[in-house]
């Protein structure tokens, strides 16, 4: 790395103000309504976009077109949503600032690291989707290339959570290539192996509480739905997915002899709202929860520079931002939902 360029990053990075513009980080120290877990003090993040926060780069991704960002940051981040994902509330749940992007560990101080970083790509799944972005193998590779140099195995994964977000790119690319419907549950299966193979790889480089979430009802999801709704043949095979994982987590937790591994359980969390339409029975705070905020090609122009997208008016009126991704005021209340179970689960490891 170019060591002016770090050293321009370094002197623009003093500025918290400036900081949070760049990255898309907020202080939730500041928000002192929220009860946090007192526990890991690092976030280590591995996976999809559900969880990343920006490493994905700028020309291979809508995540960094307008309208991606516009409710947070106010401007692209990179992240898959309006505003913040997955990781940013699981950071509040902590305690502590959203980790970096890997992407920023040559352009922010060792200081600006203490809490964890984010390895997830969007796109990615456990084994090669996209060839513009690492599969889980790879991140893990790069978090292992930094231990001993800016992170420590012993003092520093000890007081550390993982996140290991597998949303499903695994499936949408076995159904974007037109293989064997029949044959998903083979594939299941190995999906779920790979993934207990991660998350041992994981315990083995000093990682001793790691967080999974289930796989969402991807039936839901607006790509996959049709006018009758929610495609149940699909969150079929989501719950065969998920009940592999509970499988895998209890022998991994067994094997340990103690509480290492826990599930963070989306599916119950999604299924919830789109039921309620809201956050708790009788909110029907999303009117139409199966539509998009941002419906069409979201983020793209056509060669006159005309959207092929349309936007909501608000985008906290609705649950999904894209076709696969919740809004920001949609994860806000997947987290409100987990709520007390997984801080109990998060507290127990
Ligand atoms: C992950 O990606 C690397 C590089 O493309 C590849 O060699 C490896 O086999 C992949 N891992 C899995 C589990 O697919
Ligand atoms: C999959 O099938 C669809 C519809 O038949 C077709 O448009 C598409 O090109 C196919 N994709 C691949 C990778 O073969
Ligand atoms: C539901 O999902 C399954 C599995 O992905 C697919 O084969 C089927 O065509 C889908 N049904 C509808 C109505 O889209
Ligand atoms: C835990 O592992 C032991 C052997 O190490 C086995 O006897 C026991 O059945 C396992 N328990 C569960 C719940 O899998």
């Amino acid at each position: 790395m170019d060591s002016l360029i770090k050293l321009f990053f370094s002197i623009l990075l003093i500025s918290s103000h400036i900081f949070g513009e760049i990255n898309g980080v907020e202080s939730s120290s500041s928000n002192h309504h929220h009860h946090h877990l007192s526990g890991p003090k690092k976030l280590f993040v591995f996976g999809d976009s559900y969880a990343g926060t920006g490493n994905i780069k700028k020309a291979h991704a809508v995540s960094w077109r307008v309208p991606y960002g516009t409710t947070f940051p106010g401007k692209p981040s990179g992240r898959f949503s309006d505003g913040r994902v997955s990781t940013d509330f699981l950071a509040r749940l902590l305690g502590i600032k959203t980790p970096f992007a890997y992407l920023w560990k040559y352009y922010v101080g060792k200081e600006q690291l203490r809490y964890g970083m984010n390895f997830a790509y969007g796109g990615t799944g456990v084994f090669n989707t996209k060839s513009t972005s690492p599969n889980m193998t790879i991140q893990i590779n790069l978090f292992e290339q930094l231990l001993g140099d800016i992170y420590s195995q012993q003092s520093d994964l000890s007081s550390s959570l993982a996140l290991v977000s597998v949303a499903g790119n695994d499936y949408s690319n076995y159904l974007a290539l037109n293989r064997s419907i029949a044959a998903l549950p083979i594939f299941i299966k190995q999906v779920v192996d790979q993934t207990e193979l991660n998350l041992r790889r994981l315990h083995a480089l000093g990682l001793e509480k790691i967080a999974i979430p289930s796989l969402p009802p991807l039936g839901c999801l607006p790509l996959y739905t049709s006018p009758q709704g929610c495609n149940d043949t699909f969150n079929a095979l989501v719950n065969y997915h998920n009940s592999l994982l509970e499988q895998v987590v209890a022998k991994l937790n067994n094997e340990t002899r103690q509480s290492t591994f826990a599930i963070i359980d989306f599916y119950n969390a999604f299924m919830a709202i789109l039921k309620n339409k809201g956050e708790s029975p009788g909110s029907e705070r999303f009117e139409t929860p199966l539509k998009p905020c941002c419906e069409g090609s979201c983020g793209n122009v056509d060669e006159k520079g005309a959207n092929k997208y349309t936007l909501c008016d608000d985008p906290e009126s609705a649950f999904f931002w894209d076709g696969l991704h919740p809004t920001q005021q949609g994860w806000k209340f997947i987290y409100s939902v987990l709520g007390k179970a997984l801080s109990a689960s998060l507290l127990k490891l």
